[in-house]
């Protein structure tokens, strides 16, 4: 960083010696590096906790999405036509919760749980096959209660008792106590299944109820309720200095996913100015410098062999154990948080990045021609899909209202019979053709046609696995090969 190069030699030495001594107090740069990167999950937390508890009427409830997105929908980027969701925000501060799970057999669903930091700590649904029934979540000070998921019928009656287990399919203790969950359902194409859905919707309930005592009367009044005042009262209006002030709010009471890291956590926001419930900028502190550095050190980390996995063809993703609960590795939080929030973790879905081209466009007299070697191996109930964005990351408009295709799709094989309702080519390739929304192919090809912008432009495409199965991971099923060809017409 510049600032560095003007201090003397002597310094830049003592710098260097001291960067990597664990108990002495970080410089100023790089614990200000640590605390953004660190904390910049916080603002994606405030700013989608906002809109959610103004549209569900405040934490601990239920907001419902009713329909799927179309090229209209422009709230977020990259939306998906796959899943209907919900949303809530979470407060555990002063109450227990109960979340009621509905029955669902027919689909995949699942309802993942969120620490504030985005860290996808539990999931409960189809992939975890978890009972509908009552779960208790909980936030304990208690250090020897490990956060997860401890089901009633698989533990001591005695430790039932303790956990007050009566009439419960489980309990969840949560990493921290302010978080969310962002519950979906698969959608499958039939023409009354928003009906069903919305009927699951209404089925699933989340309320609040009291902390069994003893249990942390301590913390019950010291951590402050989340409220809106705390999200977003007197924030800056730089994203900087606002994953700072955001920080010093909510980290004091929201301990690290990974325990044993919260006194190197604490020692950084303290050297960067978060002290005491507030930040305060710091002399020859320059957040615009530290703030570019953690973008230039997220690049960097998320092409790192370390972080992430070949799925073949150029296709690559997040190692499960750095995918949707992030441990001690902030830089590959503050990637997704920046790029994606809410991941769910492998155990659900698989996110493949295509590298072989860094932006991806097409004119008009261009495609993408996938070719996928198989059917992708998925497990019971689970789906795969690929979407078509513009330019500004929204779906594209079409004739045809076709925004992603894939195991819902009527996709056909080149002989023209169905991939998916037909078991007599398991093993054969199809393709999709991703062509230009006023570049119309050839009739064959029209069911396997995701439309791109008209005349061509900037896009990406969105590639989704949701319960694959290990074949897709572990090197035995290749991701789809992508080609660039010329524009397919008659
Ligand atoms: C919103 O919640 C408040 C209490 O928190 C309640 O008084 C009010 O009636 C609720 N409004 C709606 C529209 O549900
Ligand atoms: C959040 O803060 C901004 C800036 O002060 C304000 O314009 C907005 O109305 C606030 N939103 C809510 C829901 O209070
Ligand atoms: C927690 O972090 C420590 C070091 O900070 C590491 O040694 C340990 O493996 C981590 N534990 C888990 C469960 O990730
Ligand atoms: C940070 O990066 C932006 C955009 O890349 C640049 O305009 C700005 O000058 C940089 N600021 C500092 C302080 O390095
Ligand atoms: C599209 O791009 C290709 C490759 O650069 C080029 O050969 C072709 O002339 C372009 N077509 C149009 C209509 O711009
Ligand atoms: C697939 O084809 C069937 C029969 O023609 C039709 O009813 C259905 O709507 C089609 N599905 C999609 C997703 O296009
Ligand atoms: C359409 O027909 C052509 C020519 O026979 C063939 O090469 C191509 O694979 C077919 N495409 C699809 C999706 O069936």
């Amino acid at each position: 960083m510049a600032k560095l190069n003007m201090l003397p030699v002597s310094v830049l030495a003592f710098t260097a010696l001291s960067f990597g001594a664990p108990t002495q107090a970080p410089d100023l740069d790089s614990a200000t590096e640590f605390a953004l990167t660190y904390g910049f999950p916080l603002y994606p937390y405030a700013s989608s906790s906002v809109e959610v508890m103004q549209v569900a009427n405040g934490t601990n409830k239920f907001y419902h999405e009713r329909a799927l997105a179309t090229p209209d929908f422009n709230q977020v980027v990259s939306p998906n036509v796959d899943t209907l969701y919900s949303a809530a925000v979470l407060d555990l501060s002063h109450n227990d919760l109960i979340l009621e799970i509905p029955e669902v057999d027919d689909r995949y669903y699942v309802f993942p749980l969120y620490d504030v930091y985005g860290n996808n700590y539990v999931n409960l649904g189809s992939t975890s096959k978890s009972k509908a029934g009552k779960y208790r979540i909980r936030y304990t000070s208690d250090k020897s209660q490990q956060p997860g998921l401890q089901l009633c019928s698989h533990i001591t009656r005695k430790r039932a008792t303790e956990l007050n287990c009566d009439g419960l399919e489980g309990i969840i203790t949560a990493v921290t106590p302010y978080g969310s969950s962002q519950p979906r359902y698969a959608v499958t194409g039939a023409s009354d299944d928003l009906d069903k859905i919305h009927a699951f919707q209404d089925q699933s309930k989340i309320y609040t109820v009291a902390k069994p005592q003893p249990d942390n009367a301590a913390n019950k009044n010291e951590i402050p309720k989340l409220t809106m005042a705390l999200l977003n009262s007197t924030l800056s209006s730089d994203m900087a200095v606002k994953v700072m002030q955001l920080t010093a709010r909510i980290a004091p009471y929201n301990p690290a996913r990974n325990g044993s890291d919260q006194a190197r956590v604490d020692r950084n926001l303290k050297a960067a100015g978060i002290d005491n419930g507030k930040y305060k900028h710091q002399p020859g502190q320059d957040l615009q410098c530290s703030f570019n550095a953690t973008k230039v050190k997220m690049v960097a980390v998320s092409k790192s062999k370390k972080n992430s996995m070949d799925l073949g063809h150029e296709w690559s993703t997040l190692r499960s154990s750095v995918q949707g609960d992030f441990g001690t590795n902030y830089l590959v939080r503050q990637t997704v948080a920046t790029a994606g929030y809410l991941q769910l973790t492998q155990s659900e879905a698989l996110y493949p990045t295509y590298t072989g081209e860094s932006s991806m466009r097409l004119n008009e007299s261009q495609a993408y021609l996938f070719t996928f070697e198989s059917k992708p191996p998925l497990k019971e109930l689970g789906f795969w899909s690929l979407t078509a964005y513009n330019a500004e990351h929204f779906l594209i408009e079409n004739d045809l209202n076709v925004y992603s295709l894939g195991d819902r799709s009527n996709l056909t094989y080149s002989d023209g019979t169905l991939v998916y309702g037909n078991d007599e080519h398991e093993d054969v390739p199809f393709q999709i053709l991703v062509q230009p929304a006023n570049v119309q192919p050839p009739k064959n090809w029209t069911s396997n046609w995701l439309p791109a912008a008209a005349n061509g432009g900037d896009m990406s495409l969105l590639l989704r696995f949701y319960a694959q199965e290990d074949e897709l991971t572990n090197g035995k099923y290749k991701a789809p090969l992508l080609q660039k060809v010329d524009a397919i017409v008659e």
